[in-house]
């Protein structure tokens, strides 16, 4: 069960946490990872990880906010059967302390690079008779997240664009649902909580772990064994949905 053997994959944003993680976990079930990824020292790491047990990837240095990036990324790619949009990044403010530039920062990486994968990888799914996406989502595209106001606006937008290629192409047999972890410990959590709570880090982390109702915060690995079932043969039946891998957060925060 859950053999991706003889599918490709791209994955963006490979080379850290929750990317890596799926990176790894998809080349060992069977499918050739391309990794496409800002940090090419990190995904050069993540690719010798994917090497050394076996498995086959390849590295694709570029930035998902470029359009033209991404269509020479995906031309280089060919036959395709299986998007994880994964790469994002965060940001701590509410509506006032947003400014303009750090408004298009987060819709450029989280939004638009997400739309701009989708706009690649779709006409190579329809033209080969399907496939399957899966979309980084958040708990923040669901709930009201304190000071997570640009990156909500990112998330919900994720959410939505999940919906409608899952409505989109559902006669081309392309599969699309989003995932909603809430915290989970990778470096993007460890960056911002050094960011923006500087000599507080344990108190924040501790936190942090506790605001999920299990008591901690998810690993990488959890989420990317979810990511693996949806994009498997064995999720055939599922599309259009979102699951949040949240330890109780939306349901069991009362
Ligand atoms: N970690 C969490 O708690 C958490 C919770 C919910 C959702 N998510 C989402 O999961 C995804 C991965 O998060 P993570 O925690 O693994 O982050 P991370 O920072 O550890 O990894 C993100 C990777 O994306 C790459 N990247 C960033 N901007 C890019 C760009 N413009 N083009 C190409 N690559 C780019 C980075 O270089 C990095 O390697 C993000 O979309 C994030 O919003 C994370």
């Amino acid at each position: 069960m859950f053999s991706l053997q003889g599918k490709t994959a791209v994955i963006t944003g490979g080379g850290s946490g929750i990317g890596r993680a799926i990176s790894l976990l998809f080349a060992r079930q069977g499918a050739t990872v391309h990794i496409v990824e800002l940090n090419a020292e990190a995904a050069a790491h993540v690719l010798s990880e994917i090497q050394q047990a076996g498995g086959q990837a390849q590295v694709h240095q570029a930035n998902v906010a470029d359009q033209q990036q991404v269509l020479q990324v995906f031309e280089q790619i060919g036959k395709l059967d299986i998007l994880v949009n994964n790469a994002g990044i965060a940001h701590v403010g509410n509506v006032e302390n947003t400014s303009e530039a750090d408004f298009e920062r987060v819709y450029s990486v989280n939004v638009k690079g997400a739309y701009n994968c989708l706009f690649a990888a779709v006409p190579r799914l329809k033209a080969q008779g399907g496939g399957a996406i899966v979309n980084l989502a958040s708990i923040a595209s669901h709930v009201g997240i304190t000071d997570r106001f640009a990156y909500s606006m990112s998330k919900g937008a994720i959410f939505a664009m999940t919906l409608s290629v899952a409505r989109d192409y559902l006669a081309d047999k392309i599969r699309c649902n989003s995932m909603s972890p809430a915290r989970v410990h990778t470096p993007f959590v460890d960056g911002f909580i050094a960011k923006n709570y500087p000599g507080r880090e344990e108190e924040i982390f501790d936190k942090l772990s506790k605001s999920q109702p299990i008591g901690r915060m998810g690993t990488p690995e959890e989420v990317a064994t979810l990511a693996l079932f949806l994009c498997s043969d064995e999720a055939s039946f599922i599309t259009g949905c979102d699951y949040p891998i949240d330890g109780g957060f939306i349901r069991l925060n009362n």
